[in-house]
């Protein structure tokens, strides 16, 4: 008797709802993901606005549910349980969707389980490539997070083998996009522009790769700077900035450091399988490079579609769905979410 599992998903700016059927056999069907973005609102001011993000959740979170049952030709009355990211992410953000979920949980009468985002980032990757091998290492990248996990149990055991002490992957993209008057998010603009420029046109720094460094954590704020005072002297001489070659330089010290930290942590830890997700996995040079490195050091590479990578309602239904596999507790109704859930819990 297959079960039908409901993600809700709202952390940051993405309002998402997923659908997914666990089998008997412990596969996870994708059957819907809807997401509603208020990406656009938040251009203006280079960065996500808390406030706008929560009030943009509170009106999408419904419609985006309507079109999830749509799309998956379900009932809300075929829902038998549901998870909520209840963190790590904006507070306020976190409120709308585990209120809803609450809501749905109540109303429905079936298990709520309270979920961790970035452990989702990872459970999206068995929708596309079935379940994963453990242990697993996990490179996760987004605008918020840039983390390497060891993963055991997809369910229950996540240890962080290391994490950026500044920004985060996302963060430096978004950050020397709008050094380059390019528009927000800046992964995209800045993956785009990098295809026409050449990698080694300008040395930029590899942050944290020096012999005293901690060898599995990650530094991208020297980057940055390297990049905005290689930029004001150009101004300051009165060049043109070749904006091609800035970015494609960029990516390439971006993606050299998180593949070769990666590469290394899973050939000293004896691990077979990378998985490589969140938002700036959807990075064409760090897929391409990780592919690269991985091939030469005998390991498997699986990384999701771009869709999967940035934030949407499936990844959180995908690990509400492992989780009701693993026979966990549900969580209470009266839990809270929590803005800096840690990675080791997976649900609450
Ligand atoms: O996972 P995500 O959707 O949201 C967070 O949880 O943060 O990640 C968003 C981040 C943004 O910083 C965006 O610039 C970056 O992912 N991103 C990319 C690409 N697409 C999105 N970074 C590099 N290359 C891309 N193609
Ligand atoms: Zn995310």
């Amino acid at each position: 008797m297959s079960r039908i599992v409901m993600g809700i998903e709202s952390s940051c700016d993405e309002t998402g709802v997923g659908l997914v059927r666990l089998h008997d056999d412990g596969t996870v069907e994708l059957l819907a993901d809807e997401v509603a973005s208020s990406v656009e609102q938040h251009a203006r001011f280079g960065g996500v606005v808390p406030e706008v993000a929560s009030r943009a959740h509170l009106e999408a979170m419904v419609p985006t549910a309507r079109r999830a049952f749509d799309t998956a030709g379900l009932e809300l009355s075929d829902v038998d349980a549901i998870a909520v990211t209840a963190g790590p992410g904006l507070a306020g953000a976190l409120l709308v969707g585990v209120s809803a979920a609450k809501a749905y949980a109540a109303a429905l009468d079936v298990p709520l389980y309270g979920v961790n985002h970035l452990a989702g980032h990872i459970a999206v990757d068995t929708l596309q490539h079935g379940p994963l091998p453990a242990p697993c290492l996990a490179l996760l990248v987004s605008g918020g997070h840039t983390q390497l996990l060891r993963v055991d149990d997809i369910a229950g055991k996540i240890t962080e083998i290391g994490s950026t002490v500044d920004d985060a992957a996302g963060e430096a993209y978004d950050k020397v996009a709008r050094l380059l008057d390019l528009p927000y998010p800046g992964g995209p603009p800045i993956d785009k522009a990098a295809k026409n420029g050449d990698p080694r046109a300008i040395a930029f720094p590899r942050g944290m790769t020096g012999p005293r460094d901690a060898p599995f954590d990650f530094s991208f704020s020297g980057l940055k700077t390297a990049v905005a005072r290689w930029v004001e002297a150009a101004e300051r001489r009165g060049d043109p900035i070749p904006v091609d070659n800035v970015a494609a330089s960029f990516q390439e010290a971006v993606a050299d450091v998180l593949t070769a930290k990666a590469v290394r942590a899973a050939t000293e830890s004896g691990i077979g399988t990378l998985v490589i997700s969140g938002g700036v996995a959807a990075n064409s040079r760090l897929s391409s490079l990780a592919a690269e490195r991985c091939e030469a050091a005998g390991i498997e590479l699986r990384v999701p579609r771009p869709r999967l990578c940035t934030d949407n309602g499936a990844m959180i239904a995908a690990l509400g769905a492992h989780v009701v596999a693993a026979g966990c507790t549900p969580s209470s109704l009266d839990f809270s979410a929590n803005p800096a859930l840690p990675v080791s819990t997976v649900s609450i």
